[in-house]
């Protein structure tokens, strides 16, 4: 990433306003980061949280020239200003996703919105069509889908060399809620605890929309019935920490889910294999800088970022020669900076380069919801079959 296209086209970098995020947030200081890497934003604005004072202290404290107190003042002053924000990145609790969103979008400011894009289907649905009218961009931060090998790994596939996909297996295992010392009713909630504002599943909102997102970010593929058990493993948790699911995919592939909070030890272990009638690819997040291929009729090959065999999805997705590993920033990086380049270009009436659209935009989030809400679906109706299309939603 030599060249900076946001600059070709416009002349100056992309003012980013940041809403959420604050010190100590898990996911604030990642997205900082990521709108910094290739030099396609600045950051010009900033509410970091729901306290007004807190809001503007950290954000002068970040050092962030315009330190607001709430979203939504922020989003009237930079509509106002000459110089004001172009995009608005989100990364507040879940129930608020929608709120900015869409105020943002009214305003005319691009989005960036980190993962579920809403709580509910209803306003999923809502956000895409407002977004759909608007015709301004909306990023959503499924950020595993930046790494250079699960870019080639989408790439190896869209180049047939899985032939036709028949099985995925996707998993997604993290230790951080294996402990028992929950908050309890009565206890002033963290918000993931509160179904209200952290989504009516935790596990599936947290990390189970990130596990679907990538299985069909590589596979291509939809889910279109889902056989599911959700619940919870820990003794008397108030939310779920695990799902586990069987998939029908729409070409008639099979798929297993497992997706897990409280699987004590583990740490980050998002996890998927590809299997088609030409071969299997298998990728690890906690190893982020090999991808294998077992092909069927030759030796198992190992691909590396930018090692022999890279194809151009994940070429571009690579900043530094093979050999020096790449991880969780620069993936985030990529779906920041393929953003900047689609809002870019619709700000300067041109076309973005076709690879740089690979990011997970307001339609896959309304596909990771409607799979959430499938899921639930199933799980009360005892792991009954459920149909996952949008079509077929009640
Ligand atoms: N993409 C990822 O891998 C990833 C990882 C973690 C979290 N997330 C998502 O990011 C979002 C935030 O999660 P988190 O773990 O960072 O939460 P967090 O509780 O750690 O931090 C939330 C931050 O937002 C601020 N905030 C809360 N309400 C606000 C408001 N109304 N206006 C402005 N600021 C507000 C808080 O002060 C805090 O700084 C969630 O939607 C979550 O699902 C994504």
């Amino acid at each position: 990433m030599d060249t900076n296209p946001v600059i070709e086209m416009l002349g100056r970098r992309l003012r980013l306003a940041v809403i959420g995020g604050g010190p100590g947030s898990s996911i604030g200081s990642m997205h900082r980061a990521a709108a910094r890497i290739d030099d396609r934003y600045e950051l010009v604005a900033g509410a970091l949280s729901s306290d007004p004072d807190k809001s503007r202290r950290a954000a002068s404290e970040l050092g962030i020239p315009r330190a607001y107190g709430d979203g939504i003042e922020l989003l009237d002053a930079e509509a106002e200003r000459d110089d004001g924000a172009d995009v608005v990145a989100i990364m507040t609790p879940n129930d608020t996703h929608h709120l900015y969103s869409l105020a943002a979008l009214e305003r005319g400011f691009d989005v960036i919105c980190d993962k579920p894009i809403t709580n509910t289907l209803e306003e999923a649905l809502d956000l895409l069509q407002r977004v759909e009218e608007s015709g301004l961009v909306f990023c959503l931060t499924h950020n595993y889908t930046g790494y250079p090998l699960v870019r080639q790994a989408r790439a190896m596939v869209e180049d047939g060399q899985l032939g036709e996909i028949r099985l995925v297996q996707v998993e997604y295992v993290q230790g951080g809620k294996a402990s028992e010392n929950d908050p309890v009713p009565g206890d002033d909630l963290p918000w993931r605890y509160d179904p209200v504002r952290g989504g009516p599943s935790l596990v599936m909102g947290d990390i189970g929309t990130h596990a679907h997102n990538l299985v069909r970010f590589v596979t291509g593929l939809e889910v279109s019935e889902v056989a599911a058990e959700i619940g919870h493993i820990v003794p008397d948790r108030l939310v779920d920490d695990y799902a586990g699911a069987l998939l029908r995919f729409d070409n008639g592939a099979r798929g297993i889910f497992w997706v897990t909070q409280a699987a004590a030890g583990v740490e980050n272990s998002l996890r998927i294999r590809v299997s088609g009638t030409g071969g299997t690819i298998e990728w690890m997040q906690e190893q982020p800088t090999t991808l294998i291929f077992r092909p069927l009729d030759g030796p198992v090959r190992v691909h590396t970022p930018n090692g022999p065999g890279t194809l151009p999805l994940a070429a571009r997705a690579s900043r530094i020669v093979a050999g020096h590993p790449e991880g969780f920033h620069e993936g985030f990086a990529n779906v920041y900076s393929d953003a900047a380049e689609a809002i870019a270009a619709r700000r300067a009436g041109l076309e973005a380069d076709p690879l740089a659209l690979h990011f997970p935009d307001a339609r896959d989030g309304v596909l990771g919801v409607r799979f959430v809400d499938a899921a639930m679906k199933s799980s009360a109706a005892g792991g009954a079959w459920t149909s996952a299309t949008l079509e077929s939603r009640v």
